[in-house]
């Protein structure tokens, strides 16, 4: 295996944290530098196993600084890029849909144009970008989302994501960039920030809070194991055909509300609370604006070209989901806190 130098943004995220300590451990002949500006949702403490790892790196910025972004390229002369830096929420980009332009969009072009300025010889080069299933828009209650399905976004969030799809692929038409692709359907699992439906949920229960599902619950996602993602994006790094990409999912639908329901089951007996109390705190409510129904991945061509398939079912990955969020009472406690900044100040300054 070549030696490699790799630059991953938002590795200090839910998914970047298990793709980081993944390469690190896996390759120890890559040098991995993880790109992070620790917005409200990077976690330097994800990171704390490979901290001390000699092959591993951190470097705090932000994709939206072109300039800065060119100056790292010529520094460290990177020679793949894994990029996952990302606003990632759809409710905020909602709220706030220009954070979304300017990172999504704006961070991606300024990450290509770095890239495409370095990088004098394209051999042995790799842009690779992860994104998600939101892109293709909504399904009805039949068929599945391919690697060929017309992009159609209906968020902020999903456009923003579209749009950085589209401006990836066309630096690799227009300029030859080599890059390949991902699309993901829904994650879950250890380190996800608790605005997300799972965390906030099991913290919800654990604080006999209200669990507040969006309309009438009858929404479905397609939801894979965030440790098997990360294992596609290994796979798809090195085994992925240039100018192509893959959808990755679980062949996992559930209703949220069936999703949920199965959670409650899950914590009442993690916790040891009577079967049904935990269902008790659901509670309906307003939905969320231009709620996508339905998601749902066929995940064929990178089972048939890549031999990926995703490890492990749902109530096995709600279980383990449950577990962590409930032995590590101080990761929440410290990420909703802001108390991780000092211990990045610790570790950093
Ligand atoms: P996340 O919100 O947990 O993490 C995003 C990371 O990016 C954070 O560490 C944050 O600090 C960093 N970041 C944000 N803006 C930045 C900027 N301007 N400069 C540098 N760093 C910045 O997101 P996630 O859920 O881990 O998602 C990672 C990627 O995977 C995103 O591109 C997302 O679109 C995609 N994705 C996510 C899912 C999912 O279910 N979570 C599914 C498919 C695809
Ligand atoms: O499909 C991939 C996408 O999955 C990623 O690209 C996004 O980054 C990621 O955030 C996720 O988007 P969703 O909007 O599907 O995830 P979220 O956890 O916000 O919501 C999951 C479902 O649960 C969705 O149908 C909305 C619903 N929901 C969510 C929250 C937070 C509720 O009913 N109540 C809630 O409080």
């Amino acid at each position: 295996m070549k030696n490699k130098k790799i630059l991953i943004t938002g590795g200090a995220g839910f998914i970047g944290c298990h793709l980081v300590k993944l390469m690190v451990n896996k390759y120890s002949n890559y040098e991995i530098y993880n790109l992070d500006a620790l917005t409200y949702a990077g976690n330097i403490e994800n990171l704390k196993d490979v901290a001390n790892k000699s092959n591993y790196h951190f470097i705090k910025g932000n994709i939206q600084d072109g300039a800065f972004l060119k100056k790292l390229f010529k520094e460290h002369q990177f020679d793949s890029v894994i990029h996952l830096a990302a606003e990632s929420h759809v409710d905020r980009s909602i709220l706030s849909p220009m954070d979304f332009i300017m990172t999504n969009i704006v961070g991606t072009v300024n990450l290509l144009e770095a890239a495409k300025e370095n990088w004098t010889s394209f051999d042995e080069k790799l842009f690779y970008h992860v994104s998600t299933d939101e892109v293709y828009g909504s399904l009805g209650e039949e068929g599945l989302f391919t690697e060929t399905t017309p992009y159609s976004p209906r968020s902020p969030y999903s456009a923003s994501k579209a749009s950085s799809d589209h401006l990836v692929m066309a630096y690799h038409h227009t300029y030859g960039l080599p890059i390949v692709m991902s699309n993901c359907s829904n994650n879950y699992g250890p380190y996800q920030f608790p605005e997300k439906l799972l965390p906030l949920f099991i913290n919800n229960i654990k604080n006999n809070k209200p669990l507040p599902v969006y309309g009438d619950g009858n929404y479905t996602r397609d939801w894979l194991w965030v440790k098997d993602h990360a294992k596609a994006i290994d796979v798809v790094f090195h085994e992925g055909k240039l100018g192509e990409t893959y959808n990755v999912g679980g062949h996992n639908e559930w209703k949220n509300i069936d999703f949920v329901n199965l959670l409650c089951e899950t914590m009442d007996e993690l916790l040891g609370r009577e079967k049904g109390s935990s269902a008790k705190l659901i509670t309906f409510v307003k939905d969320r604006p231009g709620h996508d129904l339905r998601y749902a991945i066929d995940a064929t061509k990178i089972k048939n070209e890549l031999n990926w398939e995703p490890s492990i079912q749902t109530k096995e990955g709600l279980k383990l989901t449950a577990q962590w969020y409930l032995e590590n009472e101080s990761w929440l406690e410290n990420i909703t806190s802001g108390a991780y900044l000092d211990y990045y100040k610790k570790q950093y300054s």
